[in-house]
């Protein structure tokens, strides 16, 4: 019986450091001390034995029970610190979280280049009436120039705009009625912010208007059916061309470095007088001619110009402005987001940026 009582003991030592949870640790409890146990089974049989024999067995029987009890309580301990080292401030599996989409990206860096320069960012209606995308802009309805934005209208019972808009500088449309004969569209571009902007504020101006604009466009590697432009005009006393020249050079440097340089081309929009097309050097070639600028050395980026005084006269005539527009003149120019974007990153199809494919959005 003895060497029973030792077998016992050995086992149970073996195993006890095997056990790494409560379970185990009961289960244990149950098979070296529960009333099946051999243990007990042997203390059970004392009373039957020769006084001899227990005086013998009896004792080892009863401290290898509280040896075993010991050890329980000593594994308890053992399992308990293990849960209180654990520390609970380390992160547990951190979750996929998304990041800007390199449009947006993009649209914070101009924004910081103009705010830098003291430019005030504004953002206006996306559905916009006729008489601000074209009428206003002295583009009138017979004018062959509307054929330059190929527009989308937008049909009734959906609700004129009132105003409300998400985003920063927000301009509810004041000017529609009902009556009106102007019809809705969506905005070709962000110029009519030029005019929401000048209701509401007097001379001097530097505003920018990152924004969203629709053209009914069959889709290819250049062009969208939606995409993205920054409007951007000044207006003040002795607004010069050289002003807006030296502006827009500034901003091209900052954006992609000092040794890009622009050139200035005439051009025509409506709204602008004189109008021009600014260019700048090829990023691929850096300007020594390749087949991305068709061995020019120049990409076209952006139209600008001198507001029409026709524009400024309108608005006043109208009642829609309250200051003298003899006394101000103001430069404009109309960034394509996307375009620059491209250029920037080195994407080549438009149609990526709005394909919700995460592959490639992931790269930025
Ligand atoms: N709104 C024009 C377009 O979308 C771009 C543009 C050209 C804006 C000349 C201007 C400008 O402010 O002066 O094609």
């Amino acid at each position: 019986m003895l060497e029973k009582i030792n077998k016992i003991k050995e086992s149970a030592l073996r195993e006890i450091e095997t056990i790494k949870n409560a379970e185990s640790l009961k289960n244990f409890e149950i098979k070296y001390l529960g009333r099946k146990s051999e243990l007990n089974q042997i203390l059970r049989s004392l009373s039957e034995v020769s006084e001899e024999e227990k005086r013998l067995i009896g004792p080892q029987a009863n401290s290898l029970k509280k040896e075993l009890e010991e050890m329980i309580e000593a594994r308890k301990k053992v399992l308990l610190k293990k849960i209180d080292e654990f520390d609970y401030s380390l992160p547990g599996l951190i979750p996929k979280v998304g990041h800007m989409h390199p449009i947006s990206c993009f649209m914070e860096k101009v924004e910081d280049v103009f705010v830098s320069m003291g430019f005030e960012i504004v953002s206006g209606p996306e559905i916009e009436s006729e008489e601000y995308n074209f009428d206003l802009l002295n583009i009138p309805s017979e004018h062959p120039a509307r054929d330059m934005w190929d527009t989308y209208y937008v049909k009734f019972p959906i609700s004129p705009p009132t105003g409300g808009f998400a985003g920063r500088g927000q301009y509810p449309i004041k000017s529609y009625n009902s009556n009106h004969k102007s019809r809705i569209l969506l905005r070709t571009h962000t110029s009519p912010v030029q005019l929401r902007a000048m209701e509401t504020r007097k001379p001097p101006v530097r505003i920018i208007v990152p924004g969203r604009v629709f053209r009914h466009e069959a889709t290819d590697a250049g062009h969208e059916k939606n995409f993205y432009q920054c409007e951007g005009f000044v207006i003040d006393r002795n607004v010069s061309l050289a002003n807006l020249t030296s502006t827009l050079r500034i901003f091209v440097k900052r954006i992609f470095g000092e040794k890009i340089e622009i050139r200035v081309r005439p051009s025509y929009f409506p709204f602008v007088e004189p109008g021009i097309e600014v260019d700048m050097n090829c990023l691929i070639c850096g300007g020594k001619g390749c087949s991305a600028c068709k061995q020019s050395g120049w990409v076209e980026v952006l139209g600008a110009g001198m507001i029409h005084p026709k524009v400024l006269e309108d608005m006043s005539r109208l009642g829609k402005t309250k200051w003298n527009p003899k006394n101000y003149s103001g430069f404009a120019f109309g960034l394509g987001i996307d375009r620059f974007a491209m250029l920037y990153y080195g994407i080549n199809d438009i149609r990526l940026f709005y394909s919700g494919d995460l592959r490639f959005v992931r790269q930025f």
